[in-house]
């Protein structure tokens, strides 16, 4: 029977230290939408927590969202342009340290990115239908 400290080999041959994995979990750490000393010290702090921890929701379009539940969108990570690259360098280092794979997760969040009609921003959905929930503009 497997252990979960066992090792995993996943197809490709990446192997993971055990058999633990971190589900993405929002931190709100970002300072629009780029990693902070705050991100880098949550993530460090877990570089031991699991064989494979997955970062939380980062957005891959400026008018991505944060979605409708969102205060605002200052806090949420983001990944759309070189100018990212950087933070998220270190934050891989930071998880990576002690040897886990590190993971990201990037979300669009469509027709829910309120945020971006309360910027004067347009939120970008796949396919323009009536969502009569939905009370700002959608492209
Ligand atoms: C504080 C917090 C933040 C979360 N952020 C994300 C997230 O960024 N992306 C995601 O897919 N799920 C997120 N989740 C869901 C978790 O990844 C996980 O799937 C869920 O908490 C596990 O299911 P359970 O809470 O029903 O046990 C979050 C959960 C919590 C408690």
């Amino acid at each position: 029977m497997k252990s979960l400290v066992d090792q995993v080999k996943l197809r490709h041959g990446a192997v993971l230290k055990n058999r633990i994995v971190q589900s993405p979990m929002l931190t709100n750490s970002g300072d629009r939408g780029y990693v902070t000393q705050d991100t880098l010290d949550y993530y460090g702090a877990r570089s031991q927590s699991a064989g494979m921890v997955i970062a939380e929701y980062t957005s891959v379009s400026k008018n991505r969202g944060p979605s409708r539940s969102w205060a605002d969108d200052r806090t949420q990570l983001a990944l759309f342009d070189d100018s990212f690259k950087p933070g998220m360098t270190k934050l891989a280092s930071a998880l990576k340290k002690d040897g886990n794979k590190a993971i990201l997760q990037l979300v669009h969040s469509g027709r829910e990115a309120n945020y971006a009609s309360k910027m004067g921003r347009t939120a970008e959905v796949p396919s323009k239908m009536d969502f009569p929930w939905i009370n700002y503009p959608l492209h």
